[in-house]
């Protein structure tokens, strides 16, 4: 119980704070999804301020979850959140910027599951080591691939255009890609789920 009104507490800060933490309606989507698979090894991409990586590893398969975060005080918050709610032997924060960190991170036993939630224009780096990172038969699940419906939209601000057309390349890719089969969900800001046979 004093769990479940820590995550809610975590949860309302990081809406009060703006943090772009996952949607209830994708959260709902990803835990049934873990719930099934019942993975032991997790890999995030974009900690924020913890809360994704508390709600994965607070399944029944008490997954360890390795999430990455390239900013300071996000990771901070991050590791406070995770320690009030007593995961810290089974979540690790590492800060950095997963465009570098994953390029050298050659894993032994490989990951059940990958989430990408992190920078929409690396989505493609994230991709590529996502692929490699994973086990056979494991799972790449990727947030905000529609871009608040921008991805769908014949038309864009400049400034949005290179994460757009980055994002389409994602979909594109994870559609042609023969080691994956692929699914979009249109729920939340859209979410990608890609099996991968190697
Ligand atoms: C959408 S938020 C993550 C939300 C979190 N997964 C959740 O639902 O609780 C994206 C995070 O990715 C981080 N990020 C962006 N680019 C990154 C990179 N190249 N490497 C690591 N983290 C990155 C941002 O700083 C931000 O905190």
């Amino acid at each position: 119980m004093e769990k479940e009104e820590t995550l809610k507490r975590i949860k309302k800060e990081a809406l009060e704070n703006k943090v772009p933490i996952l949607q209830d309606a994708s959260l709902d989507l990803i835990l049934m999804i873990l719930n099934i698979k019942n993975p032991k090894k997790i890999l995030e991409i974009g900690t924020a301020v913890g809360y994704s990586a508390i709600n994965f590893a607070s399944i029944d398969s008490a997954p360890f979850v390795k999430t990455i975060e390239i900013k300071e005080n996000m990771y901070n918050i991050a590791k406070e959140n995770i320690k009030s709610m007593e995961l810290q032997n089974q979540i690790e924060v590492v800060l950095a910027d997963a465009t570098e960190y994953l390029k050298n991170l050659d894993e032994e036993n490989l990951y059940d599951v990958v989430f990408i939630d992190a920078a929409k224009g690396q989505y493609l780096v994230f991709l590529e080591n996502a692929i490699r990172l994973v086990k056979d038969g494991g799972l790449i699940i990727a947030d905000n691939v529609l871009f608040k419906g921008r991805v769908l939209s014949d038309y864009n601000e400049h400034k949005h255009r290179t994460a757009v057309n980055r994002l389409r390349t994602y979909l594109k890719l994870i559609e042609e890609d023969k080691r994956l089969k692929s699914t979009v969900v249109n729920i939340g800001d859209g979410v990608a789920i890609s099996i991968v046979k190697k």
